[in-house]
């Protein structure tokens, strides 16, 4: 198993490596592979941006044909937030007053900003948010606090950035006073990683119990070989009328055995059927602007070892979160649950249910707003590969 971690910097990829070596046995910096994209990090948190450069390198590396099945692409998101600046700098650490403006200078007017403050007003902390995407899409956040004063005047020389003006008043040192080894057995880099590394040991750990993923693990490795698919899902959602998209999709993909389509298909069902041919078994499920037709609002089927609850989402609030989805699935006797309606591509394990949402083939509404679909591929034991793929830009 390999992780390439998206980074340039060399003393992230040391810590990663002492921390992480216990996981996995190579673990790369992207550039080492030679990876020079930089996905642009338009999120609205730590977590937004962390997962925004894992999995833009996923599909970087997917689209590259460099993908391994057992890959863990991880990025890392980290800043200070300040309780009296209402979290700022926050995302905004490198860039705030500027890129190019020093730190001694951006730590000179923080600590001018919060000239008023007394005490615990002064209260700040670094926050780290690591993702690790797996190759077949999986993601999972952990998230790291390093918390302190802002101090009254800058103080110490070790580490970086907002280092001198991090004090911690049960050390009665800023950050940029303690050594590297005391800093990173305390920062929230370090507590990011660890909990990644324990996360990963427990995803490990679960999946070698439902025998996925098993190329992950070392003593299996030499059973890694690609295995051709047994049968293939195509699985779309909310083309609104507008098939361009998916008939370009169905002429490309070859042979499917099935397609999903999660609602919004707004009439073109039959179309969509004659596309994809007599041997293809279609399911549609109603969606909120299906009108004038009979179609199910929910489906249940059994593919390979999975069985698979199908709906559009609007009637379980899939815009808030998955966890009404989830439940429903559940009851419902079902492990995978997919949905659309949201348009935007989603697969995450919610109370033990895989929510799978392909995104729109037509309308798609994240923030690169690419069109896109997902494939599922079946193996002879009927176990699940997940692809999402994207459509470039019209
Ligand atoms: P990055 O996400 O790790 O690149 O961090 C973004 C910005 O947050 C850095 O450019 C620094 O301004 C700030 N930052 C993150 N971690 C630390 C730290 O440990 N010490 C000081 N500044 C940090």
């Amino acid at each position: 198993m390999r992780i390439i971690f998206a980074t340039h910097n060399k003393n992230k990829i040391i810590e990663v490596r002492q921390i992480l070596g216990e996981v996995a046995s190579d673990i790369v910096a992207k550039s080492e592979l030679g990876i020079d994209f930089e996905p642009v990090e338009t999120g609205k948190t730590f977590a937004d941006n962390a997962e925004l450069k894992a999995a833009g390198i996923r599909s970087y590396m997917l689209a590259h044909g460099m993908l391994k099945d057992d890959d863990i692409i991880m990025s890392d998101d980290s800043g200070l937030c300040v309780n009296y600046m209402f979290g700022l700098p926050g995302i905004y650490s490198a860039r705030y007053l500027g890129e190019d403006t020093s730190y001694e200078e951006k730590n000179a007017r923080i600590i001018h900003e919060l000239r008023f403050a007394q005490g615990e007003e002064r209260a700040a902390h670094f926050t780290c948010n690591i993702c690790a995407v797996f190759a077949d899409g999986r993601v999972f956040h952990t998230e790291g606090l390093f918390e302190g004063l802002i101090a009254e005047e800058p103080k110490g020389t070790n580490g970086f950035g907002y280092d001198p003006i991090l004090y911690l008043p049960e050390y009665g040192k800023t950050s940029a006073e303690l050594t590297p080894e005391e800093k990173n057995s305390m920062s929230h880099r370090g507590k990011a990683l660890r909990a990644m590394r324990d996360l990963l040991k427990k995803v490990f750990e679960e999946d070698k119990k439902k025998g996925i993923n098993q190329a992950a693990f070392p003593e299996n490795k030499e059973d890694s070989g690609l295995v051709r698919p047994f049968q293939t899902i195509l699985v779309v959602s909310d083309s609104h009328h507008k098939d361009e998209n998916l008939k370009d999709v169905l002429s490309r993909l070859g042979m499917i055995d099935f397609l999903v389509h999660l609602g919004d298909a707004e009439g073109t069902e039959g179309m969509i059927q004659q596309y994809a041919g007599d041997g293809v078994k279609c399911y549609f499920v109603q969606g909120n602007n299906d009108f004038f037709n009979d179609l199910p609002r929910d489906i249940v089927a059994e593919f390979g070892n999975h069985k698979c609850f199908m709906t559009h989402g609007h009637y379980y609030g899939v815009n808030f979160d998955m966890t009404q989805l989830a439940e429903e699935a559940k009851l419902r006797g079902c492990d995978i649950a997919m949905f659309g309606h949201t348009h935007k591509p989603f697969l995450k394990v919610v109370n033990g249910v895989t929510c799978i949402n392909p995104g729109s083939i037509s309308f798609p509404r994240q923030i690169d707003r690419r069109p896109s679909y997902m494939v599922i591929d079946i193996n002879e034991e009927g176990e699940f590969k997940y692809h999402q793929v994207y459509l470039d830009r019209k």
